[in-house]
């Protein structure tokens, strides 16, 4: 596991842009995973820049989205679909048939958490897995108590996810209870993983994903696991690592040999 530590979050999301846009351009039939929530939006934005100024191309580029909050259509302003076409695919050339987010409508949900995994696996497996954290430490909808082998299933939200994400929508109870998420053991089955963590109140969350014990309860910490995971981190969120420094030293060096 690799921890970039950046000054701001501008810096960091520009440098996890970099990598992302290195391989769209290795690879411009890659195969990446996205994620929602507030912070990898400054990073969708310099990819967007990215295509704007010719830089890189996502037109065949494909698609598989962490989760969805279960019982919302994609055009709920809320849902994950919409906040992806809002956020990243209105702004790319990606094709939209390339894209995919779970159906939040999906009445058999096993039947279509199972056709998901199937076509992640089909398209040759994640390239590339973006992530955010909670600030439980959870990844995708992978609240704490999630099996660290779980795959893409019908989840029940904790009420501390329910709480930070309320803000987004007009009342708390407005928050759909239920998600349909990628498990840890699908995440886990990227080849690459970015995670994205910044201000102080993912602070806990991030020091138990990487010097806590690999365990269901910050279910961020399977990354420890992986061979080619990479948290890019502002100072906020990176506060309470106490090898911070030697980190930052390390994550340097292996930056410039990507
Ligand atoms: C939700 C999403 C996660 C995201 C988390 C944090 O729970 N399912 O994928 O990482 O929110 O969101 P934010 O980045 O807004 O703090």
């Amino acid at each position: 596991m690799e921890v970039v530590i950046c000054k701001t979050k501008e810096e960091a999301s520009r440098k996890a842009a970099d990598m992302i846009a290195a391989l769209v351009k290795k690879n411009p039939k890659c195969v990446l995973g996205l994620a929602t929530g507030s912070t990898p939006v400054p990073m969708y934005s310099a990819l967007a820049k990215d295509v704007k100024a010719k830089k890189i191309s996502f037109k065949q580029v494909k698609s598989w989205n962490l989760d969805e909050y279960y019982g919302l259509p994609g055009t709920h302003d809320q849902s994950y679909r919409y906040f992806m076409n809002a956020n990243l695919f209105d702004k790319i050339d990606i094709k939209k048939a390339n894209t995919h987010v779970l159906n939040g409508l999906a009445k058999d949900w096993k039947k279509e958490c199972k056709a998901y995994e199937a076509q992640i696996k089909k398209a040759g497996g994640i390239d590339l897995q973006v992530l955010g954290i909670g600030s439980d430490g959870h990844i995708a909808f992978n609240e704490p108590g999630s099996s660290l082998a779980s795959r893409t299933r019908l989840v029940s939200l904790t009420d501390q996810t329910i709480k930070d994400n309320a803000r987004f929508f007009k009342k708390a109870a407005d928050v759909p209870k239920f998600a349909l998420s990628m498990g840890v053991g699908t995440i886990c089955e990227a080849k690459k993983v970015i995670l994205l963590a910044f201000g102080k109140n993912k602070s806990d969350a991030v020091k138990a994903a990487v010097e806590g014990g690999v365990s269901q309860f910050c279910t961020a910490s399977a990354l420890q696991m992986h061979q080619d995971a990479w948290f890019f981190c502002d100072e906020e969120a990176a506060s309470k690592l106490k090898l911070k420094k030697y980190y930052a030293w390390r994550a340097e060096g292996e930056l410039s040999r990507q």
